[in-house]
């Protein structure tokens, strides 16, 4: 089992002696460790089984540390710190030496962010190095946004687990950087396209650039998630115990007990808040073998919904 609680004292000295603590944001839990100590940037790898030519995230709690660990921070960059930070966006600068090569795999840039969630920037204030968090799940499994999803994935390796609640955001950040005058979005995530368009041009990289992360067979449950048509698909797989993940209503061809629905005022946001809640739930029910959904409206925050479910049925 491991050793949880609220006590941030406790966190600050297992972080300081190299041990890995799971931390809450406000997107989704994260799996921490120093980010310029080795020992403890190995232990995150090896514990999340993730392989070293993935990069990690590091937090921090200012943009005056930030500055000690990146080149430069380009003008952009400050725009939008100001609106959006501390929240769900991760910036790409070019890397001091400072952080490791192992941190960034072997990388000349590192990805920063500052999580809005209180009781983790608490502890980020308490410390003079940024944590390197990934997402707390194994390697290409679906990302934590509660406590218990976290004890799905590890019983071992993990010294704290500071409990901060459900995620309110329930995605990943949005992951950018900047590239002739434009904002390059590595990642979709929490942080909606419209909001980064207010502050300058910006441009999706493509699913076939290759970039760090960019590997298929992300987000996804042990059980195969089919999308489509939602009653072509009943209708396809009718030999199976089919769940349902469901937008805005449940479905008369399943048992109404194995589908689960994200919102049922058809609220995007809900439904991005419970999407790997929902997830989690029915890859862990026992009489079903397969989940069925279909891509939800293509705008706001649906489109980092559709892209992960879509990661999810690759
Ligand atoms: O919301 C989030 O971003 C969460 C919370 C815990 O902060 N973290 C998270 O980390 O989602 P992770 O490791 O699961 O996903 C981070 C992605 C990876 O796909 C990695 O490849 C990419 O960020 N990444 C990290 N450093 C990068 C870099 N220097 N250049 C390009 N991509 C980078
Ligand atoms: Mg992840």
């Amino acid at each position: 089992m491991i050793k949880s609680g609220k006590n941030i004292d406790y966190a600050a000295k297992v972080l300081n002696d190299d041990g890995i603590v799971v931390i809450p944001t406000e997107t989704v839990y994260g799996l921490a460790g120093n980010a310029l100590k080795k020992n403890s940037v190995n232990k995150i790898y090896s514990i999340k089984k993730r392989p070293k030519h993935d990069p990690l995230i590091c937090h921090t709690d200012s943009l005056a540390k930030i500055k000690k660990y990146v080149n430069d921070i380009p003008e952009e960059a400050y725009a939008l710190a100001d609106k959006f930070w501390p929240g769900p966006m991760t910036i790409i600068f070019e890397k001091k030496n400072i952080i490791p090569d192992l941190t960034t795999s072997n990388l000349n840039t590192v990805a920063f962010r500052i999580p809005n969630k209180t009781i983790t920037l608490k502890l980020l204030e308490n410390l003079n190095y940024p944590l390197a968090a990934p997402s707390a799940n194994v390697f290409g499994y679906i990302s934590p946004t509660k406590t218990e999803h976290v004890h799905k994935n590890f019983n071992k390796g993990i010294d704290y687990l500071l409990e901060g609640g459900n995620c309110k955001l329930g995605l990943e950040s949005t992951i950018i950087g900047f590239k002739d005058n434009k904002i390059i979005v590595y990642r979709l995530g929490s942080l909606v396209l419209n909001d980064l368009k207010k502050i300058g041009k910006v441009e999706i990289l493509n699913k076939n650039d290759n970039y760090p992360g960019s590997f298929k067979n992300h987000y996804s449950p042990r059980k195969k998630l089919y999308l489509g048509n939602i009653k072509n698909l009943c209708e396809i797989h009718k030999d199976k115990k089919i769940g349902i993940l469901c937008y805005n209503k449940k479905y008369k061809e399943i048992k109404y007990e194995n589908q689960i629905i994200l919102s049922d005022k058809s609220s995007l946001e809900e439904a991005s808040k419970n999407l790997y809640s929902a997830l989690y739930k029915l890859d862990n029910m026992k009489n079903i073998d397969i989940i069925i959904s279909s891509l939800l409206p293509n705008n706001h925050i649906g489109r980092t919904i559709n892209d992960r479910l879509t990661k999810s049925a690759e």
